[in-house]
């Protein structure tokens, strides 16, 4: 998975400097990285329509761009989606846990619409419930000769030392540096998706070829998005507020094709919601739905944090497209006025880690927080704080826009590493206190371990015996990662 030191001298030296620098700074004060490095292996457009990537299924009528989700709270049901492109076939799947027998079956939707004069094919959704914990399931789509197997494996249940493996990927777009990340990150032995929205990007084309490329984008993630389930969050590119060509209905491509267990987190929107998920609890919020006081997003956080139990899912994980602490130029301080109306929450409720979008590259903050400033008074520059969240970008799926190369001089003091190639990242949970983090980036076709830590519980670490033994603990992790990896 990742090679021996000797034969990464670029990383290896980026890490030993990371781990001196918090060193010698007793573990907390600053001293940031901006990697110099730079990987942009393939031209940043979009891979053709009729290129293997996006190949159309087998057969009359077969189903496509078949993709999963987490289908309720706690991780016993799963969504299953797909296209059918003819006709409206129908929306069942058959399902059981050993292969193609499946003396379960379940009954969904059938959804369609049209963007310009672009026509979708049928789109299914369908809810498998009472599932088994960490159970292996089958499942068949389509009909006769065009009928297509896959599976997934449902997550252990519910508990505070569940161990469980997050990808995180965002940005993605169909380019082939999309497909060096997909390629890479299904090396990665991660188990589920956090996507940190713009997936297809097919708004940066026009007409019938938006949803074409919709079209195109499902069925270039189905080898994974079929197989384990992706927990969708949505950005910009999501949005398609497209006047000239009629198109006015915001996240409609989007809203059709990807369904979120959204009401069983009480949200009134897909857009936002909740799920529990192993050891972790995940919360989706939408950077480009209203969240000011007052506003159903506000009042639905505000209610979801109440529930969150770090006695039976320790590990708290927020998800949102555009970063709050960014210090790229691309992008820089979109995040603001999220910031001003949630940050003091992410604080207060001890969040774990943060991860965002949005932004063409790789960027990780310290543990900072700027609560303390408003518009009359007080300090306007974010400071240390233990209570605070890591705030993590990773906007770096490679889409056709290309990377985001010009970070912002000097690196603030509240960013620890930045770097400009793609990649995604792996967030491995252990148990209730350790969890390994790894940003990976696409290296020559070869994965690499660029940025990686030992992520420490924000509720565990800092009760009881762990308190006395944090400080010694966290440098000590420090100093493990340059010997670890
Ligand atoms: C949806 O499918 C039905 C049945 O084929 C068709 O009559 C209708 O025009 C389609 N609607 C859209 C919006 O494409
Ligand atoms: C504004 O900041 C000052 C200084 O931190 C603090 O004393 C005051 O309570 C804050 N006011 C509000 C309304 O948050
Ligand atoms: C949690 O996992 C870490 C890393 O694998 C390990 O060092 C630690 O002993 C574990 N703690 C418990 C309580 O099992
Ligand atoms: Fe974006």
């Amino acid at each position: 998975m990742i090679g021996n030191a000797s034969s990464r001298p670029s990383w290896f030296i980026q890490i030993i400097f990371t781990a001196i620098t918090f060193l010698s700074c007793g573990g907390r004060a600053y001293g940031g990285i901006t990697s110099t490095f730079i990987r942009s292996e393939w031209p940043s457009v979009d891979i053709p329509f009729d290129n293997e990537a996006f190949a159309v299924p087998k057969g009359d009528n077969a189903p496509q761009q078949v993709h999963i989700t987490q289908g309720d709270y706690d991780g016993k049901a799963v969504i299953v989606s797909w296209v059918t492109p003819d006709a409206p076939g129908l929306s069942i799947v058959h399902f059981g846990t050993s292969p193609e027998r499946y003396p379960l079956s379940a009954e969904g939707t059938m959804t369609n619409y049209s963007f310009h004069n672009y026509k979708s094919g049928y789109i299914h959704h369908c809810l498998l419930e009472g599932l088994e914990y960490d159970t292996k399931y089958y499942y068949k789509i389509g009909e006769g000769d065009s009928s297509r197997e896959f599976w997934f494996q449902t997550p252990p249940k519910i508990g505070p030392d569940a161990p469980y493996k997050f990808g995180i990927i965002g940005d993605l777009g169909q380019t082939y540096n999309s497909l060096s990340t997909l390629e890479h990150y299904m090396h990665s032995g991660a188990q589920a998706v956090l996507f940190v929205g713009d997936l297809s990007y097919a708004d940066r084309y026009q007409y019938d070829d938006v949803g074409s490329r919709w079209d195109t984008w499902g069925r270039f993630v189905e080898k994974s998005a079929a197989y384990q389930p992706w927990i969708w969050s949505v950005g910009n590119h999501e949005i398609e507020y497209m006047p000239y060509m009629g198109e006015v209905i915001p996240f409609k491509s989007y809203l059709h094709r990807y369904a979120t267990p959204y009401l069983a987190s009480k949200s009134i929107s897909p857009l936002w919601y909740a799920i529990r998920r192993a050891s972790a609890h995940i919360i989706v919020l939408s950077s480009y739905s209203p969240f000011v006081k007052y506003t159903p997003q506000w009042m639905w956080l505000r209610e979801e944090f109440k529930g969150v139990d770090r006695e039976k899912t320790p590990w708290l994980i927020v998800l949102m497209h555009i970063p709050i602490y960014n210090s790229n130029d691309a992008h820089f301080m979109e995040g603001e006025s999220m910031r001003s109306v949630f940050e003091s929450w992410f604080v207060q409720n001890k969040v774990d880690v943060i991860f965002a979008g949005h932004v063409h590259a790789y960027e990780r903050s310290y543990r900072i927080s700027n609560i303390h400033y408003n518009v009359s008074t007080g300090d306007p520059y974010p400071v240390p704080d233990e209570s605070a969240p890591v705030y993590i970008t990773v906007g770096d799926g490679g889409n056709q826009e290309g990377l985001a190369g010009r970070f912002r001089d000097p690196q603030p003091e509240y960013s620890a590493f930045r770097e400009a190639s793609y990649g995604h990242s792996t967030l491995e949970i252990k148990n209730r206190t350790h969890a390994l983090y790894h940003w990976n980036r696409n290296d020559d076709g070869k994965k690499v371990g660029a940025d990686s830590f030992v992520l420490h519980n924000q509720f565990w670490a800092t009760n009881g015996r762990r308190r006395k033994l944090k400080k010694k603990h966290y440098l000590m992790s420090l100093v493990g990662q340059t010997v670890a990896y």
